[in-house]
C-alpha cells in the first residue's frame, strides 16, 4: 500500500508557543509508521490576510493547496479560553471542498483537560466540513512535568494513527470510485 499523505497542522501561532514541540513529536511519531507519510503545516508559516478577501490570496492558495493534496489531517490544538485559538478558525474556514471526505485526528494540549474542550469544538466545526473525526485523541497536560514521548502517549498516538489511517484509506478509496456528495 502506498503512504497515506497526512497533515500535522500546528494551529498556535503564538510568540513562545509549545505547539511547535508537540508538533514535531506527532509527526515524528507518524514518521515511523509504513502507512503514513507527514507533511508539517505550520500555520504560522503562513501569512495569511487579516480580513477573510473576496478572492483567495497566493498564501491561502498554498495552504488550500496542503489541505487538498493530504490524505487526512491530525489538528494540534492548544486550549485558549475553553476553545481552540483563533488562528487554526482562520486557517480552517480559508479551505472547504478540500477538506471534505477526508479524516482527522487530534493531539492536544492545555492545563487539566489536556486540551479537550477545544477538540470538542473542533469536532462540531469539522461536521460542517464533512471530515470524519476520529474518537481517540492524543493529550498532553502541561502541569505534569514529564517528557512528551510517554509510554502513556505513545499508546494514544500510535491508536489515533491506527483509526485515522483505516479511515484515510478507506475513504481515499471511496473518493476515487464516486464523487462525494456534500
Ligand atoms: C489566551 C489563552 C487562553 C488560555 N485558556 C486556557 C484554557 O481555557 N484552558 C487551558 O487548559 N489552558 C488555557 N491556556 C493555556 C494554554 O493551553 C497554554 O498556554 C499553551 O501553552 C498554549 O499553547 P501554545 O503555547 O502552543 O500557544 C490559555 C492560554 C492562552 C494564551
Amino acid at each position: 500500500m502506498q503512504p497515506l499523505h497526512i497533515a500535522v497542522i500546528i494551529g498556535s501561532t503564538r510568540e513562545g508557543r509549545v505547539g511547535d514541540g508537540v508538533g514535531r513529536w506527532v509527526a515524528e511519531v507518524a514518521a515511523e509508521r509504513e502507512d503514513v507519510e507527514p507533511v508539517v503545516l505550520d500555520l504560522a508559516d503562513y501569512d495569511f490576510p487579516p480580513c477573510y478577501p473576496a478572492q483567495p490570496t497566493a498564501e491561502v492558495r498554498r495552504f488550500t493547496g496542503q489541505v487538498a493534496a493530504a490524505d487526512g489531517f491530525v489538528v494540534v490544538t492548544p486550549e485558549y479560553n475553553r476553545s481552540f485559538p483563533a488562528s487554526l478558525k482562520q486557517a480552517i474556514d480559508h479551505a472547504y471542498d478540500e477538506w471534505h471526505a477526508k479524516p482527522v485526528g487530534f493531539a492536544s494540549y492545555g492545563y487539566r483537560s489536556e486540551g479537550l474542550h477545544a477538540v470538542e469544538h473542533l469536532r462540531s466545526v469539522f461536521t460542517e466540513l464533512h471530515v470524519m473525526t476520529v474518537r481517540t485523541t492524543v493529550g498532553v497536560n502541561l502541569l505534569v512535568d514529564e517528557p512528551l514521548d510517554t509510554e502513556h502517549r505513545r499508546r494514544a498516538a500510535e491508536a489515533m494513527f491506527d483509526q485515522l489511517t483505516w479511515w484515510a484509506s478507506a475513504l481515499k478509496d471511496a473518493r476515487t470510485r464516486r464523487p462525494y456528495v456534500s
